[in-house]
């Protein structure tokens, strides 16, 4: 660790470039006991060891006696933790008229160096159509070298749509993505997002918005071009934070109406918040997620003089005035939002020059994968919002649970994969692209940023990928792993239908009089809908 803080800038770069290009796989998952360190779960806290073998844990205790053969690792002073876990990436995602500038090769091995052991990307369908999408997308991640799942997208509603979902459902797809925004690419009307939120509830996948009027974003950025303004200040200029809020307080309640949890992805505004806040108050069954860059920066970069500089920072929703990430932050600590995600979708300043002249045509997106858990770790537990076990539920066991994977992934318990991160707090280091293990990035939105701790070691499935500097990982390692329908989310909620379909006054048609129906059969006055279910 000492030897890599000490290389220069560009020894740094060479040095990411190398560890991507000559990696191996000659460390497989043999016996690794992690001892003396203060283990965290969401839930516990305590000073004790750790035991892997062949890719699980096999014990979590306080004091374990090592095995014969076993590796030990010396964690005395630091916190063992699970492993990140990443739930909105975008990784060789074609977009914009480019392809995000992380594969998942680069992106995944970025992702091992900063502590996250796990992601779920967004598939995008080929041409509308879902089941070519996830071919494509399964033939990308091949290239990978850790677990992943996946996340679909859903940018038309048609029946063969419908089909496709339930296809997806059985090959381990439990949640869909809908664009309330990119007007003519990805967006879908409230039609298509009202049968899409119907059909996630009858496969008991989670359905997940991108929430932002794209209507209205389209009929800003038409004025602020005729206004002559051209440049990144225009991005956010077109996309308010009242456009987030409305479109997210618009999902959430179409989706409280069809009775279906909702997930919120990149909670970027005070806005959106104060929407995800209320529908939790209400009872509703509503997942906010903020991402690392939302916490931790602002839109002030977007107005730089230099277009590099300030294209850098453009993604959607748009980095916010100076009160939003604050607010986010104690939202997150107090439970209001409930993970953090990185929505890392990462494209080089010549790929961002496309829109120099326009800004509707810059690439919308920021790094964060490798990032995500020294951000977080700063942000909220160094200063103070949150503890050890809380960054933990925030990082990967909320995200676990959630998608419903826990406790195979998000917990240090002996049955769980052991994918575990130690996290060294006396460490100190800065961000930036001489610390990026993607060799694709040429800027980085955290360049410069202190942070008090590093994860010093990452393993993955038993495996020792990080540990002393070295990145040790290797190309088509990567596992998908499948994640099962009707997640805890999903708990409840038919009962919760059935009771709402028992209101006084619905859904059994109201047998009118025998004067007013014309007829004069009669019938029944009563409107008790009790038992139509
Ligand atoms: O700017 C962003 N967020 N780019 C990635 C695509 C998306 O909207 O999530
Ligand atoms: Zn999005
Ligand atoms: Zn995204």
């Amino acid at each position: 660790m000492a030897r890599a803080q000490a290389l220069s800038f560009s020894a740094l770069l060479l040095c990411a470039a190398l560890c991507i290009h000559t990696v191996t796989a000659s460390n497989e998952a043999g016996i690794i006991l992690i001892q003396g360190g203060t283990v965290v779960n969401h839930d516990q806290q305590f000073e004790g060891d750790v035991l892997l073998r062949g890719g699980l844990i096999a014990e979590v205790a306080p004091r374990i006696t090592p095995p014969p053969g076993a590796r030990l690792l010396n964690a005395s002073g630091c916190y063992v933790l699970p492993g990140g876990i990443d739930p909105h990436t975008h990784l060789d995602m074609p977009f914009m008229g480019t392809v995000t500038a992380d594969d998942f090769y680069t992106g995944q091995a970025a992702a091992l160096a900063g502590g996250t052991t796990y992601h779920i990307d967004f598939a995008l369908p080929l041409l509308h159509d879902l089941l070519q999408g996830y071919r494509v997308w399964k033939e990308r991640a091949a290239r990978g070298c850790m677990d992943y799942s996946f996340h679909m997208a859903v940018t038309k509603w048609t029946h063969d749509v419908a089909t496709d979902m339930a296809t997806l459902v059985a090959e381990g797809i439990n949640s869909f993505k809908f664009f309330m925004a990119y007007k003519g690419s990805l967006q879908v009307n409230d039609e298509e997002l009202i049968e899409g939120l119907n059909r996630c509830k009858e496969l008991g996948a989670l359905p997940m918005v991108h929430a932002e009027n794209g209507d209205m974003v389209a009929w800003m950025q038409e004025k602020l071009l005729a206004a002559g303004v051209t440049g990144p200040e225009g991005h956010p200029l077109s996309r308010p934070p009242a456009l987030e809020g409305e479109a997210t307080g618009r999902a959430i309640r179409l989706a409280g109406v069809v009775g279906v949890p909702l997930y919120v992805v990149h909670v970027m505004s005070i806005d959106a918040m104060e929407e995800v806040a209320r529908a939790r108050q209400r009872g509703q069954r509503v997942i906010g997620e903020p991402v690392a860059s939302g916490l931790a920066l602002d839109e002030v970069p977007v107005w730089d003089a230099n277009f590099t500089r300030a294209a850098a920072f453009v993604m959607s929703p748009p980095l916010r005035s100076a009160e939003h990430a604050p607010a986010l932050r104690k939202a997150l600590a107090s439970g209001l939002l409930q993970l953090v995600a990185t929505d890392h979708a990462v494209f080089n300043s010549s790929q961002k020059a496309a829109g120099r002249r326009d800004f509707r045509r810059i690439p919308n997106g920021v790094n964060g994968i490798q990032e995500r858990m020294h951000v977080v770790w700063q942000e909220m537990v160094v200063s103070g919002l949150a503890t050890p076990s809380e960054y933990v539920r925030m990082t990967s066991t909320a995200a676990a649970q959630i998608f419903n994977i826990y406790p195979r992934k998000g917990r240090l318990a002996a049955g769980s994969d052991a994918d575990v991160i130690i996290l060294d707090p006396r460490v100190k280091h800065t961000l930036g692209v001489g610390a990026s293990h993607s060799p694709r990035m040429d800027t980085n939105v955290y360049e410069g940023k202190e942070i008090q701790g590093r994860v010093v070691t990452t393993i993955s499935r038993g495996r020792l990928v990080w540990h002393e500097g070295v990145l040790d990982v290797a190309e088509g390692s990567g596992r998908y792993v499948p994640l099962p329908a009707f997640g805890p989310l999903f708990e409840g909620m038919a009962e919760q239908a059935r009771r709402a379909m028992q209101l006084p006054y619905g859904p059994t048609p109201v047998v009118r009089d025998s004067e007013e129906a014309g007829s004069d059969e009669g019938g029944s006055k009563s409107c008790s809908a009790a038992g139509v279910l």
